[in-house]
């Protein structure tokens, strides 16, 4: 429960560390033990036992499914899946070149132009919108990525699940079974994580009672940043340029340590010991690896991992072990964060419906540490 303070009085935590801002149901971390808990489910349950739209009811309407809850809300995901043309054109006129989460947050922008609940602001007209979100994210992501290369966009099956026709979408063939498995997988593992960087900017913006659209563009914009989720991109670059050198994994490590150089996909502001993602995300590499006889990656992020354990006592966080599982189901690099959006839309908007239960606007302060009193020179002296 976070401690109240009367308007005058001022607790100042550089990067809001250590501040409790608001009360959520929806997840727990305990950083100290590496625990993750979504609205009461341990992360090492649900991801072995839940598909991402069970995990995604359970967002939004803190409980799990029934088998007719659960097939009602997969049949409408595949039914919204189709994107309008506009926003099909706004892809096209997208440069090839573009960063994808760049792409995603325009289109996802403009999806709020054809949906005609978006400035409804009821909790019913939310849901809905939230189910929009997450059912066309994935066919933003896919289409951008074909038109980019030159090929038609896929319509979506209209089939299975997010993971699946995602793939399918994708690819343009159907995934196998064991791929769109370990694909939902990684959606489970994504979808939330208490008061982070892109969710607290979706929640600050929804406090104003703005929109959900305008909201979730804004968490798309925080989630881009190589601190926060673009890091997957960066930890893929990094084991791959370390593939191509041959360079000792340990040596680089020490080597940009010592020019104090930060290593992608370690360290967290909250968990102090091993992530349980990542721990989920190591086993199912080495799954993949041992599968496809090349154990290169995971070799190379076990010895990256150990160095940075015994050298810094940091541990791998959620994006060190999600890019290799990516780089191994075929999917290019700069769609990574992308992928993270698609799952974290289902967190991201289940804290807006929760924000707008009780809202209060957010609004700290800053401490002005520049000059005061200073005479203003007329223009043409300046
Ligand atoms: N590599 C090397 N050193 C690091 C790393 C890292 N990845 N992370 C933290 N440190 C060091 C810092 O240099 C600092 O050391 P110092 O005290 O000697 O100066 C100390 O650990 C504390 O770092 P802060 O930046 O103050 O920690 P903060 O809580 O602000 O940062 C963050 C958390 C941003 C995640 C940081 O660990 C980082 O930059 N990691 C790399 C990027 C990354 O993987 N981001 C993804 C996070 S998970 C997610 O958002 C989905």
């Amino acid at each position: 429960m976070a401690t109240q303070t009367n308007s005058t009085e001022k607790v100042k935590s550089r990067g809001l560390e250590g501040v409790v801002a608001l009360d959520t149901e929806l997840s727990f971390i305990d950083g100290q033990v590496g625990e993750l808990v979504y609205a009461g489910y341990d992360i090492r349950d649900l991801a072995k036992h839940t598909s991402f739209e069970e995990v995604a009811f359970l967002l939004w309407h803190g409980r799990l499914p029934n088998k007719s809850e659960l097939s009602d809300l997969e049949s409408r995901l595949r039914s919204e899946r189709t994107l309008a043309p506009m926003i099909l054109d706004v892809l096209a006129a997208t440069p090839e070149d573009a960063n994808p989460m760049a792409a995603l947050r325009t289109a996802t922008s403009a999806l709020a132009h054809f949906d005609g609940e978006a400035e409804d602001p009821s909790r019913e007209a939310n849901l809905r919108k939230a189910i929009r979100l997450t059912a066309r994210i994935p066919s933003i992501i896919a289409s951008f990525d074909r038109v980019r290369k030159g090929k038609a966009a896929i319509s979506p099956k209209g089939e299975g699940s997010t993971a699946f026709d995602f793939l399918y979408m994708l690819n343009g063939e159907e995934p196998g079974e064991a791929a769109e498995n370990t694909f939902d997988v990684c959606l489970v593992l994504h979808a939330e994580h208490g008061l982070n960087a892109s969710t607290f900017a979706a929640r600050v913006i929804s406090a104003t009672l703005s929109d959900m659209y305008s909201a979730v563009t804004g968490a798309i914009g925080a989630l881009k940043g190589p601190l926060h989720g673009g890091a997957n991109i960066e930890v893929m670059k990094t084991l791959l340029q370390l593939d191509a050198s041959g360079r000792n994994p340990r040596e680089f490590v020490l080597d940009k340590l010592q020019r104090k150089e930060r290593i992608m996909g370690f360290g967290h502001r909250v968990y102090k010991t091993m992530d349980p993602r990542a721990a989920i995300l190591r086993d199912m590499v080495e799954d993949l690896s041992e599968e496809s006889g090349n154990r290169k990656l995971y070799d190379m992020s076990m010895e990256i991992m150990e160095t940075m354990e015994k050298e810094k006592g940091l541990y791998p966080n959620v994006d060190f072990f999600s890019a290799s599982v990516y780089n191994m189901l075929g999917i290019d690099t700069d769609l990574y964060t992308p992928i993270f959006a698609m799952s974290r839309i289902t967190g991201w908007t289940a804290h807006l419906l929760e924000q707008w239960k009780d809202n209060r606007l957010i609004r700290p302060r800053a401490e002005y540490t520049g000059p005061k009193g200073l005479q203003i020179v007329p223009i043409e002296r300046r």
